[in-house]
């Protein structure tokens, strides 16, 4: 699966077909800074809408975003975003939190802050997403919150058996009884879950967990780095409206996931 560290590099063509449906889109949660936007979804999708509450953060994403579609002002310290100075990919900012965001109608957020990059002929801020990426963010969510936002996420897939939700957090162990576990951080009052404590969420939102993979390289004694992939559990109904086209682009995004 791409990782911050191990995605392609901008220079590097990836094999993508050539001709597409329609451009895809990924909606990327809890951004910060747009790390995740600029580093890994700039590079498998063309459109980005990327959602963070937190003024200071998404001022500064939004302020890389600006300084990549302007040359003159491009910052050497966070490089480039893929494709936006030359108007092929486009990032729209939006501030507001994870309870706030819908993501089947992301203009109904009251701060839209701006696009960069490609401007498409007719508005396509609520078209459907390919991807929907939360990382390290969902644990500052409760249960039934999370829930709720898994659910309008899987609403807003344009395809059940092919788009994607990626959840990248750290992952606790389960009980040694082998039951789900949630442990609560005071410090900062996030919610760190097990492995079933995900399934058991993912199962209530109507998803199931297709692929997962723990991040190697971290230091001993902290917890366990997972990428879970959920996808709708009642895809089958979407099959027979696929274009063949769409379906090519789904399998080389899938692909890109190890998701075969
Ligand atoms: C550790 S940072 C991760 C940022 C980014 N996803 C990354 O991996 O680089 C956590 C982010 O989650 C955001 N966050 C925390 N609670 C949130 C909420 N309820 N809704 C949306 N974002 C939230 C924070 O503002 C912060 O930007």
């Amino acid at each position: 699966m791409p990782e911050l560290c191990t995605v392609p590099s901008a220079l590097r063509r990836l094999d993508a077909p050539a001709s597409l449906p329609h451009r895809y889109r990924a909606l990327d949660v809890g951004a910060g800074i747009g790390r995740v936007t600029a580093d890994v979804l700039l590079h498998l999708v063309h459109d980005v809408v990327l959602v963070e509450p937190v003024e200071s953060l998404v001022q500064e994403a939004l302020a890389r975003g600006k300084a990549s579609a302007d040359t003159q002002r491009r910052r050497k310290k966070s490089g480039p975003w893929k494709g936006i100075q030359e108007k092929a990919k486009s990032v729209t900012f939006i501030q507001d939190t994870l309870q706030g965001i819908d993501p089947i109608r992301p203009s109904s957020s009251s701060k839209v802050l701006g696009r960069v990059g490609y401007v498409p002929p007719a508005e396509d801020l609520d078209e459907p997403f390919d991807v929907v990426w939360g990382q390290w963010c969902l644990g500052s969510l409760s249960d039934p919150d999370l829930v709720k936002f898994l659910k309008r996420s899987r609403a807003a897939l344009r395809d059940p058996s092919h788009s994607l939700i990626i959840v990248k957090e750290n992952c606790c162990a389960d009980t040694e009884d082998g039951k789900p576990q949630t442990v609560y951080d005071d410090t900062d009052s996030t919610l760190t879950r097990s492995d079933l404590a995900w399934k058991k969420l993912f199962e209530e939102a109507g998803l199931q967990l297709i692929q997962e993979q723990t991040q190697l390289g971290f230091p001993e004694g902290l917890y366990m780095v997972r990428m879970l992939v959920p996808r709708s559990s009642n895809c089958a109904h979407s099959l027979g409206t696929r274009d063949p086209s769409h379906s090519k682009y789904a399998e080389w995004l899938g692909s890109r996931f190890t998701l075969r």
